[in-house]
């Protein structure tokens, strides 16, 4: 399948558990893209998971090394981008994003989410005595940074990866047609 329009790159943003990887190496897999995903490129550049770089390194690493992952692909071309759910809390990522190419955030309900990430006890920021009052707090303040950073919202509670996919695609379609028609 053709990647729709003039668009040449993809971009996920969203919440911990909106399904970011798996959809987008879906969507990469349909379009002949290459998938990539700041958390496996910063994985891999450390050699360690993404709990062992907060441990050791701190968060404010691991936030500069998004940073790094978005400038690196600034002159890159024909790819899905899925990001850490934090990757929207600094400015500068916002704008680059941006740049990259339609910006898809993926949304779900605190319900949601929570059965999602309660499978995984992986995240270092959900490590609290109350992770579920954690994701609330989270979704409130980063909710809005999403909003301001996508271009298209997809909901995806109660949809599978493919049905999300699907919507993804249609919807990136018609933000391209409307683009090229000068409509925004
Ligand atoms: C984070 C989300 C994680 C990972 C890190 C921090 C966050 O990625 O980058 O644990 O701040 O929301 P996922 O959104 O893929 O879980």
């Amino acid at each position: 399948m053709h990647f729709p329009g003039s668009v040449r790159s993809l971009i996920l943003v969203g919440f911990m558990g909106s399904g970011k990887s798996s959809v987008g190496r879906e969507i990469a897999r349909r379009c002949e893209l290459r998938f990539l995903d700041t958390d496996s490129v910063i994985r891999q550049k450390y050699g360690k998971s993404i709990g062992e770089i907060f441990a050791v390194y701190g968060e404010p690493a691991f936030r500069e090394e998004e940073h790094q992952v978005l400038l690196g692909l600034r002159s890159a071309r024909r790819f899905v981008l899925a990001t850490g759910g934090g990757i929207v809390l600094e400015a500068r990522n916002r704008a680059i994003l941006r740049s990259l190419g339609p910006v898809v955030w993926l949304t779900a309900d605190e319900e949601t989410i929570w059965q999602r990430v309660s499978r995984n006890q992986h995240r270092p920021l959900l490590q609290t005595a109350d992770p579920r009052l954690t994701i609330r707090n989270l979704i409130e303040t980063r909710y809005p940074l999403y909003r301001e950073t996508a271009h298209i919202t997809v909901e995806t509670s109660h949809l599978s990866h493919q049905e999300v996919a699907n919507r993804i695609l249609l919807a990136v379609r018609n933000w391209s047609a409307d683009r090229d028609e000068g409509r925004h």
